[in-house]
């Protein structure tokens, strides 16, 4: 995904928390979206009815998590088949053997909101 592709967050910080897209921004269901938080490029994945927040860059060769497959707390990167949890953003599967950073994420009304710290 090129950085034009992105959707753009608001700029607005509030409690550290930036607003990062509309809850109703995200598929339905399990999915993900790449938006652009504070000129970071941010994977926001629901998964299991929770949501969570990632770096949306893979480990192993930079590339776009929000394109890749979700399933059971897993982001899969689609170019090399990375797997990562969305918990911890560790790597559970190779090639990538380093983390991608994570996320505080919180639903206000509409908005989803990521804090970066
Ligand atoms: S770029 Fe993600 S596994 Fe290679």
């Amino acid at each position: 995904m090129t950085e034009a592709q992105y959707r753009q967050g608001s700029t607005g910080s509030e409690d550290g928390y930036t607003r990062a897209c509309a809850l109703s921004d995200l598929p339905p269901g399990e999915g993900a979206i790449g938006v652009e938080v504070e000129g970071e490029p941010v994977a926001i994945i629901r998964a299991g009815g929770e949501l969570y927040a990632l770096r949306d860059a893979c480990s192993h060769a930079e590339v776009a998590l929000s394109e890749g497959e979700i399933y059971d707390h897993t982001v899969e990167c689609w170019l090399h088949g990375s797997c990562f949890d969305l918990r911890t953003g560790n790597p559970t599967g190779p090639p990538a053997t380093e983390p991608v950073a994570t996320y505080r994420v919180k639903i206000e009304g509409d908005g989803v909101f990521v804090s970066l710290g």
